[in-house]
């Protein structure tokens, strides 16, 4: 899915809004229009999502929100759910007991207006379309902006994991384990390889120390011997 961002109304806002955005992002959590998902799991849950964010942030605003769904073999979308002032209701029988709101919570500012189908069924598959009905509120008028998006969600069975998935997770320990065991084999082979320098080394060592201390008695018998 892919991150959309309000897009600005004109392209040479397109610099000022980014840095607005900028700066909204830093103070407090800035309105993502996030695309919902579209692919359900039969007798699993979904959550249908749908995001309008508010052109103008920092505007007071209320917001209703309403679902519509158009199955498969239907040519017209039927209300299904609506959603204001913090009340929910299901409008189709279809989905009695079906539909939770996942939205904005707490708030008649609503940005947020996903919902959330409990237990899919194969004839949930078809056309979703919600709309947001914002009323903006500034000093001394109101401006009304509507909002829409529409999704097409499919519905698959559970997902079970293919024979090649099962193989390549064995095939990936199985080379995990081989690199380990070679791992190991190499560090026990250059340890061995290592002291067995290192006693060299110091019998070599040794050896010189003992050569140098006669050179050096005979230097100084040498000495002893020219006064
Ligand atoms: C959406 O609603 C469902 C059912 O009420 C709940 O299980 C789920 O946690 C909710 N998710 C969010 C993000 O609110
Ligand atoms: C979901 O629906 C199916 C068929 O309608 C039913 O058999 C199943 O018990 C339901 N599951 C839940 C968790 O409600
Ligand atoms: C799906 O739709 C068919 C035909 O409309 C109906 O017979 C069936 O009972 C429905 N299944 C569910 C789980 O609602
Ligand atoms: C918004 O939608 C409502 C009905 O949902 C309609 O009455 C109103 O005229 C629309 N407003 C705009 C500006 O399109």
């Amino acid at each position: 899915s892919s991150l959309l961002v309000c897009p600005p109304s004109s392209p040479s806002l397109s610099l000022a809004f980014l840095f607005v955005l900028t700066l909204s992002s830093l103070c407090h959590g800035a309105c993502v229009e996030v695309d919902s998902d579209t692919e359900a799991v039969a007798n699993e849950g979904f959550k249908l999502g749908c995001i309008s964010c508010k052109m103008r942030g920092e505007v007071p605003a209320t917001a209703s929100v309403d679902w519509y769904f158009r199955a498969q073999d239907e040519s017209e979308y039927t209300h299904i759910y609506s959603y204001e002032d913090e009340v929910g209701e299901i409008t189709d029988e279809r989905f009695t007991e079906r539909l939770d709101w996942n939205g904005s919570k707490r708030t008649r500012d609503l940005q947020d207006g996903s919902i959330y189908i409990l237990n899919v069924t194969y004839n949930d598959t078809g056309t979703y379309r919600c709309f947001f009905n914002r009323i903006l509120t500034f000093s001394n008028y109101e401006y009304h902006t509507n909002a829409s998006k529409t999704i097409f969600m499919n519905v698959v069975p559970r997902l079970t994991r293919g024979m090649a998935s099962i193989l390549s997770e064995v095939m990936m320990y199985v080379s995990i384990i081989g690199l380990q065991f070679w791992l190991v084999v190499e560090m026990i082979y250059c340890y061995r390889k290592i002291s067995a320098a290192g006693e060299e080394a110091l019998r070599e060592s040794a050896a010189e120390y003992l050569a140098i201390a006669s050179e050096s008695k005979d230097n100084c018998a040498g000495v002893q011997v020219a006064e």
